[in-house]
């Protein structure tokens, strides 16, 4: 398993990661043995959110990591706070919010009841999940700092923020904003194509998240893609799904000559770009999960990356 080094941290985490948001799905001990395949394949990373099962994917969790065959310290553990879950219309692996809070108090009592469910002392890596335009900076930075002095969290991160949001929040804190998690993947490209499209009049040229990858490598942050599977907004998997005829053939040909799955070349597709973005695969399939694991361990040629791009309904101009 390739490692990537996170931020300007020492951590040294797996290029693939596990995110639990549809463990809400599994039993406890259908989730050890989801931990154990990945890391006996040399996952070591773990990602969740306080709202995945409305805590229930956590508490799972917890559970399977005590009965599994692994200690604590053999992943490091993120998860993500400041969304305050809609239980009308949030149920299973479907979760909605009805608003952001990045108040102190919540994202302390945030912690402490995810350590509670995960049964550890401590989180490696926090995120703030969206952002909240209601944020007070003062209050985030004193909550960061309670909470690393507390030793309850290391190191600290954001998901789904732009530069501008990022560089506002890293003025304010003292710790350095080490992970933006971002959705991105073969069907999700946005953040590549429009610098593509540069100066440009068609739909391809809109910048929508503001150079997000470019400012992430400047400042040495760390991309976390989620969802690298699907299209749209959890609209389902494009993996043999027969509304993408031509990338699926592509996918195809590539997995039978580096002898891997569709799956495998999705993840290599993401590992391939030079901001050596860390992959966060959601499948509770043991199988999907060591299909995907091994497309860290293929590399492909420039203009592979950019047939699959094609295939995908792209263009250069
Ligand atoms: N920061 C954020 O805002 C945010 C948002 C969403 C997610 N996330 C994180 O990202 C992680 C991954 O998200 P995700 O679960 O959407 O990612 P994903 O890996 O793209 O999707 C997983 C889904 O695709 C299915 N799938 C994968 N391979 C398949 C195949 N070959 N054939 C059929 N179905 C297949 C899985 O079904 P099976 O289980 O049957 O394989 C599962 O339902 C989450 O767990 C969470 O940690 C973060």
């Amino acid at each position: 398993m390739q490692t990537i080094q996170l931020g300007n941290s020492q951590l040294k985490a797996s290029a693939v990661a596990l995110g639990i948001m549809r463990m809400v799905r599994l039993d406890s001990k259908a989730a050890a043995n989801v931990l154990e395949t990945v890391h006996d394949q040399g996952v070591n990373y773990i990602d969740s959110a306080d709202i995945y099962g409305n805590g229930e994917s956590e508490r799972i969790f917890g559970q399977a990591l005590k009965q599994s065959s692994l200690k604590r310290d053999d992943f490091y553990i993120q998860s993500k706070g400041g969304i305050v879950l809609d239980p009308q219309r949030s149920s299973g692996d479907l979760v909605f919010g009805k608003r952001y809070d990045f108040s102190k108090q919540h994202l302390l009592t945030t912690v402490d009841k995810i350590l509670e469910r995960m049964q550890i002392d401590y989180l490696d890596t926090f995120l703030l999940h969206r952002p909240d335009p209601l944020m007070d900076l003062g209050e985030v930075a004193a909550a960061f700092d309670e909470l690393q002095t507390a030793g309850k969290v290391r190191h600290f991160g954001v998901s789904n923020f732009n530069p501008m949001q990022v560089s506002m929040l890293q003025d304010a804190v003292s710790q350095k904003l080490m992970i933006n998690q971002l959705q991105f993947g073969v069907m999700h490209t946005g953040p590549i194509q429009f610098g593509m499209h540069t100066n440009m009049q068609d739909d391809a040229s809109l910048n929508r998240d503001g150079e997000v990858i470019e400012y992430s490598r400047r400042q040495h942050m760390t991309i976390q893609t989620w969802s690298p599977y699907q299209y749209g907004m959890f609209a389902g998997t494009f993996i043999d799904n027969p509304k993408f005829p031509k990338l699926n053939a592509e996918l195809q040909k590539l997995a039978d000559k580096y002898q891997v799955t569709k799956n495998a070349i999705a993840t290599a597709w993401i590992l391939r770009h030079p901001a050596r973005m860390q992959v966060i695969l959601g499948s509770m399939n043991p199988q999907h999960l060591t299909e995907s694991i091994a497309g860290a361990g293929v590399t492909l040629t420039r203009q592979e990356w950019y047939d699959v791009y094609f295939a995908a309904g792209n263009d250069l101009p």
